[in-house]
């Protein structure tokens, strides 16, 4: 069989506002046909072309599959004590980042790789089609390049995160850890690597200054790889505009922005990406998305899955978050979380439904609209499409 039309979608989001009106350009009573994996047509079910097999979806929902552009999924052990301390009141500070990096150095690649294949199947079982993957817990150069090669099995989108925290035994020389992340760990790491990031937080003392990060992303934007930043997470900081400066795709958390930080992201190519699990995780603030979007800031949705700061990857929770305390529509939360995310990772072939686009970037609710993914949190009701259409 080679072509299957898709029918009984009782929404259709495609994110094209050139094909249906609004952000989310919703086709309502739709389908589509897959051929060869790839969608081939898009219309109202009355219209649909005799196709040579038939997916009936029972007023379903369609829509571009999540695009979860930040996660640490290369890490072992377990920092669920941490987790509580800090929800009876102990706050985030970047510390335990050196337990789980202890863990993670401890396992050997075949641990480590059915950790990463286990954690990827969960993000697709709850509609993720596409996924970033960071290193950051080898902090060596061999345990940082093994880490990213692992990542490499599962996803293009690779980031090396050798700057994630200076390492204990280079408390007393940050700079040679500086140096060591620019110079000889990052050539070990680029072959791997699509991606470059750092964690600029002054508030942090295990993570880097303004000046730290801006040498060690220069120098993988000078090796070829394209910047993205951990920035303005435990308060305010230079990590927005370290970000625009060097002309990031994307800075992530935004937690705590001034005002000259939003005017900063809305004249720039720079997407604003929000990571409401951290502050449900950290029991901290959250971000106010409509702040940025009224500014005319490009805002994405993602999960940071990580043992840390947010040990969940479940993009409809973010979403449903996102509305819940953040000031999205559940329009913008989705939009934000496909599109938005997509932006972030500079990708055009994914985050919308368009002719051409690959049956395996979609996903389906088991609901009548995109608005029950806020609407009833923590239910499963986002789905892959099933393998007989891809
Ligand atoms: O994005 N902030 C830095 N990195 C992660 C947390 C990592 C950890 O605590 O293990 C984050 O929140
Ligand atoms: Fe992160």
């Amino acid at each position: 069989m080679t072509s299957t039309a898709v029918t009984g979608i009782s929404e259709l989001v495609t994110n094209d506002p050139a094909r249906e009106r609004g952000l989310l350009g919703v086709v309502q009573d739709a389908a589509v046909v897959v051929d060869e994996g790839r969608i081939a047509w898009i219309g109202p079910e009355t219209d649909v072309p005799d196709a040579d097999g038939r997916l009936e979806l029972n007023r379903q929902t369609m829509m571009p599959g999540f695009v979860d552009s930040h996660s640490h999924l290369v890490f072992a052990g377990d920092r669920s004590a941490e987790f509580v301390a800090r929800m009876t009141g102990t706050p985030y500070d970047g510390g335990g980042i050196a337990v789980t990096r202890e863990a993670t150095c401890a396992a050997d690649d075949e641990q480590l790789r059915a950790l990463v294949a286990a954690r990827v199947a969960e993000m697709n079982a709850l509609g993720t089609t596409t996924v970033e993957i960071k290193s950051g817990y080898g902090l060596t150069v061999e345990q940082e390049a093994r880490a990213l090669r692992i990542a490499a099995e599962f996803t293009t989108e690779t980031t090396y995160l050798g700057a994630h925290v200076v390492p204990l035994e280079y408390h007393d020389d940050r700079a040679a850890y500086v140096e060591l992340c620019a110079g000889e760990m990052l050539e070990a790491c680029a072959p791997h690597a699509r991606w470059i990031d750092a964690f600029c937080e002054p508030n942090s003392q295990y993570a880097f200054t303004e000046d730290e990060a801006r040498h060690i992303l220069t120098a993988g934007k000078d090796r070829g790889l394209l910047v993205r930043v951990h920035g303005n997470q435990l308060g305010p900081g230079p990590g927005v505009q370290v970000a625009v400066d060097l002309g990031a795709a994307s800075v992530d958390h935004c937690t705590y922005l001034s005002d000259s930080d939003v005017e900063a992201l809305a004249g720039s190519g720079t997407v604003a990406t929000l990571l409401p699990g951290v502050e449900f995780s950290t029991h901290s603030p959250y971000p106010d998305a409509s702040r940025l979007i009224a500014a005319g800031v490009a805002v994405a949705l993602a999960s940071d899955c990580n043992p840390g700061t947010c040990y969940s990857s479940s993009m409809p929770l973010m979403v449903a978050l996102a509305v819940r305390e953040m000031n999205m529509s559940p329009e913008e939360a989705v939009y934000a979380a496909t599109a938005g995310s997509a932006r972030a990772l500079r990708r055009d072939d994914i985050g919308t439904v368009r002719l051409g686009t690959s049956a395996r970037d979609l996903a389906v609710l088991d609901a009548p609209s995109y608005r029950h993914l806020a609407y009833r949190p923590g239910m499963p009701i986002a789905h892959r499409l099933p393998g007989t259409v891809l």
